[in-house]
C-alpha cells in the first residue's frame, strides 16, 4: 500500500460492524525473538503486519537467522517460519541493526545480544533515537555485558559476555525492561529474577514457557532458570487488543454504535481498557473462546451507553499505558478524563502528553497538559482542523477518533505512522463509519 501521509477524516454519527485487527505487536516480537533462540523451526501464524514487528525480523535476519514469510489465510497476517540458532547462537551482524520506530525491538534485542560474545550496534529512526535506554543499559551492565549509548539514548553498542544472573527490581514499571532482563537471563546459567512494583504485560513469561524455558512467577518476582535449550514451537498470534482499542472507544463514544472485535488477545494484563469503558457507561460483552500459547483469545462487543467522567491514577497506568491517547480522544466526544501518574507517556514514540494536547487542541478540543498526564473536557462538537501525528502511530489513530465528532472535516498529517502497528487502520475506519461507499 502506498504511504498515506495525510488522511482526511469526516464526521461520523456512529460505527457499526465486525473487525479482526492485526496480530498482537508485543506477542509477535516475543515469539520471533524466542524462535530465533530455540532449536528447530518454529511457525508463527498471524504475525503482526505492523512495521515494528518487521523491524524485529529484519534485525534477526541480519544476525544470521533464516526466516521465511508467507501470506496468511482468510485475511490473517503472514505466517513466519524461523529456524532457530539456539541460545547464544546468533551471528555477529555486518552492519548496525535498525530497529526502525520500535522501542520493543531495541530493548528486547538488547537483552538477547547481551549474552552473545560479539559487538553489535542497534539504532533506529529519529523518534526511537530520542527514547531513554538507561533502563536497559543498567540491568544488562549489572549482568556483565558492556552496553554504551549516546548518554541515555540510542544507538546502543552492545558487547555481550558470559553473563551472571541478577535479582533486579525494575525502577519504572516496564514490560520491555522486564523482558530484556528475562531474555538475557534465559541464556545465563543460574536464576535471574526480575521484580516489578506494578504488574506489566506478561507475554514474555507466557512465551518463555511455551518454548520450553523454565520460569516461575511468585510474590512479585519472576525467575528464569537460564542455560537450558529452548525448543521450536507452533504458534498463532491473537489480534492486538491495543489496536482494537480505537474501535472500542469509538463505539463507546458515538450513540448508536455497535462494534464486534473478533479473534482478539484477551490476556488479563491487557484488557483493563474494557473495565474503564464499563466505568464510563459503555455496554461491553466479552467472551473468551480459546487459548493458544497460554494467551486467552475471544471476542468483545462494545456499544454506546453513557460517557461518564473518568479519573485514571498512577496505579491504573501500567495496564492502560498504550490506551491513554485513545481514551483522551473518546473524552472529546462529550465525556471527560483526568489522567495523572503517566509521565512515561512523555518518552513514548513521541512526547505523548504534549503532542496529544497539541493535536487535540488543533481539532478544537479542550485539554490541559499536566506534568504527568492530562485533563480533557469534552464539548461536542469539535471544530475540526489539522492535527499532526508527530511520528506516533497511536496519536494518528487517536486524532482520527476525535475528528469523527467534529462539525467538519479534519486533516491528520503524518498519518502514515499508523503502519507501525495497524497498516489498514484508515480502510477499517471507512468501513465502520459507512464512508467506504
Ligand atoms: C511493550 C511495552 C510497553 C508498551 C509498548 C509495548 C512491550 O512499553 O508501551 O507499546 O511489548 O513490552 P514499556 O514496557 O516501556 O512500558
Amino acid at each position: 500500500m502506498p504511504a498515506l501521509s495525510e488522511a482526511v477524516i469526516r464526521p461520523a454519527a456512529r460505527v457499526r460492524g465486525s473487525v479482526r485487527v492485526p496480530g498482537d505487536k508485543s506477542i509477535s516480537h516475543r515469539y520471533a525473538l524466542l524462535a530465533a533462540l530455540a532449536h528447530g523451526r518454529s511457525t508463527i501464524r498471524n504475525y503482526s503486519t505492523g512495521a515494528d514487528c518487521a523491524s524485529t525480523l529484519a534485525c534477526l535476519r541480519a544476525l544470521g537467522v533464516q526466516i521465511d514469510t508467507a501470506a496468511g489465510r482468510d485475511g490473517r497476517g503472514p505466517t513466519v517460519r524461523i529456524v532457530g540458532r539456539g541460545l547464544r547462537g546468533l551471528h555477529r551482524p555486518a552492519a548496525a541493526l535498525d530497529a526502525g520506530n520500535s522501542g520493543t525491538t531495541m530493548r528486547l534485542l538488547s537483552g538477547v545480544l547481551a549474552a552473545h560474545g560479539f559487538t553489535a550496534v542497534i539504532t533506529g529512526d529519529e523518534s526511537l533515537r530520542r527514547r531513554p535506554m538507561r533502563r536497559v543499559i543498567e540491568p544488562l551492565t549489572l549482568m556483565g555485558a558492556r552496553v554504551d549509548g549516546d548518554g541515555d539514548r540510542p544507538p546502543l553498542t552492545i558487547t555481550g559476555a558470559d553473563l551472571r544472573p541478577i535479582d533486579y527490581a525494575v525502577p519504572v514499571p516496564s514490560a520491555q525492561v522486564k523482558s530484556a532482563v528475562l531474555l538475557a537471563g534465559l541464556q545465563t546459567p543460574g536464576e535471574t529474577t526480575v521484580r516489578e512494583a506494578a504488574s506489566t504485560r506478561d507475554h514474555t513469561e507466557l512465551a518463555v514457557r511455551v518454548f520450553g524455558g523454565r520460569l516461575t512467577a511468585a510474590g512479585g518476582g519472576i525467575t528464569v532458570s537460564g542455560g537450558a535449550p529452548l525448543a521450536a514451537a507452533e504458534l498463532e498470534v491473537p489480534g492486538d487488543v491495543s489496536s482494537s482499542t480505537f474501535w472500542a472507544v469509538t463505539a463507546a463514544a458515538l450513540p448508536g454504535s455497535d462494534v464486534e472485535l473478533t479473534d482478539l488477545g484477551l490476556n488479563p494484563t491487557r484488557t483493563a481498557l474494557f473495565d474503564v469503558l464499563e466505568r464510563a457507561g459503555a455496554i461491553v460483552e466479552r467472551a473468551i473462546e480459546s487459548e493458544a500459547g497460554a494467551e486467552p483469545r475471544g471476542r468483545i462487543r462494545v456499544r454506546h451507553g453513557s460517557l461518564r467522567p473518568l479519573t485514571i491514577g498512577e496505579e491504573d497506568v501500567p495496564a492502560l499505558i498504550d490506551e491513554l491517547p485513545a481514551l483522551a480522544a473518546m473524552a472529546t466526544h462529550g465525556g471527560e478524563i483526568h489522567v495523572t501518574g503517566a509521565a512515561e507517556l512523555r518518552v513514548k514514540e513521541s512526547d505523548r502528553i504534549s503532542a496529544l494536547a497539541a493535536g487535540l487542541r488543533a481539532l478544537g478540543a479542550e485539554i490541559t497538559e499536566l506534568p504527568d498526564g492530562f485533563h480533557v473536557r469534552g464539548r461536542r462538537p469539535l471544530t475540526g482542523g489539522t492535527a499532526h501525528a508527530a511520528h506516533d502511530h497511536r496519536l494518528a489513530m487517536a486524532f482520527a477518533v476525535a475528528a469523527l465528532g467534529a462539525s467538519g472535516p479534519s486533516l491528520i498529517t503524518g498519518a502514515d505512522a499508523v503502519a507501525v502497528s495497524y497498516p489498514g487502520f484508515f480502510e477499517t475506519l471507512a468501513a465502520l463509519t459507512g464512508a467506504d461507499g
